[in-house]
């Protein structure tokens, strides 16, 4: 017998994980008394929640508290901090790691005040459009300064999905349920009870399940192989810095911040094994990147007032 053709994309959206949605409720609860009150969660402005945002991908909260305060206290709006020199940015990030998330914030600053008027978009495919804006940090603008019902999935969301529904799950699924999921109107509430919870109880290693409010609604458990570490970007593992190039450009990059820094000085912030050829490639990287300028046998930082000159 011949055999009717099926819509595959038909079948795929039916075979889909589902979310658990019996977890909302329960967990909407906890929050109303174990939200932490972080200064991102006291303010709706996009550049501040973007500035944020920006810091925490890659830094621990704690440490992301204070220098927090000190970048919003010295570049208030992204109009200031287009008004800036990029060194006065890269200046500010000192001991925060990842310097490219400064040029790039100072990148965005000033596209926001050249394209938008000084004021971020609230449009995903606008957010998306500029620089060192991806996904993440995208819906994380819309959610948290616009407060648009929009899931935004890190690895910690992602490894709480992929424990509730009991599946390793793509990206994309992820999303997916994560959108799911969201409580109408409650988007903003939502989306940070997610960060806590995962946090305080869903932690990657030790979960706490005994005193979890959702347990019940739960596919794993805590009981056998844990979905989450098969999960795409659950891992969220950063690579090893100790002798490694990134730890060389942070070198530099520190030097530059006291000024600028003769070629022939470099080598001496190599590991030990580089030679001259190896940390002048590394300084270009850093030119490429936007955190170095080139010149007359020097390197400095980009928009770096230099005296007598
Ligand atoms: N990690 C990323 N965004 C966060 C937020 N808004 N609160 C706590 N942790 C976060």
């Amino acid at each position: 017998m011949s055999r009717l053709p099926v819509d595959p994309a038909a079948v795929e959206s039916c075979t889909e994980p589902t979310p658990p949605h019996d977890v909302v409720g329960p967990l909407l609860l906890w929050v109303r008394t174990e939200l932490r009150d972080l200064p991102w969660r006291n303010t709706r402005d996009p550049w501040h929640v973007l500035v944020s945002e920006t810091m925490l991908q890659q830094t621990q909260v704690s440490r992301v508290i204070e220098r927090y305060h000190e970048f919003v206290d010295r570049f208030p709006t992204a109009t200031a901090c287009a008004d800036a020199p990029t060194s006065a940015v890269i200046e500010l990030w000192a001991g925060l790691g990842y310097n490219r998330r400064a040029v790039n914030l100072w990148r965005c600053a000033r596209l926001v005040v050249d394209e938008h008027k000084g004021r971020l978009p609230a449009d995903l495919d606008s957010l998306l459009a500029l620089p060192g804006i991806g996904p993440y940090t995208a819906r994380a603008i819309l959610a948290f300064a616009f407060e648009h019902d929009v899931a935004v999935v890190d690895t910690n969301v992602g490894r709480l999905l992929a424990r509730w529904s009991g599946e390793s799950l793509k990206a994309r699924q992820a999303q997916t349920m994560a959108d799911a999921l969201i409580p109408e109107g409650s988007g903003w509430l939502w989306n940070q009870a997610l960060f806590d919870f995962a946090v305080a109880i869903c932690t990657k290693r030790d979960p706490d399940c005994r005193a979890c409010p959702v347990a019940d609604a739960c596919a794993w458990k805590g009981v056998g192989h844990d979905p989450a570490v098969t999960s795409a970007g659950v891992s969220g593992k950063q690579s090893r810095f100790i002798g490694s190039e990134r730890q060389v450009r942070g070198r530099i990059v520190a030097a530059l911040r006291n000024g600028p820094l003769p070629i022939e000085e470099l080598l001496a912030l190599g590991r030990a094994n580089d030679d001259e050829s190896d940390v002048v490639r590394i300084a270009d990287s850093l030119v490429a990147d936007g955190l170095a300028v080139r010149s007359a046998g020097r390197l400095t930082l980009p928009g770096h007032q230099q005296s007598g000159t």
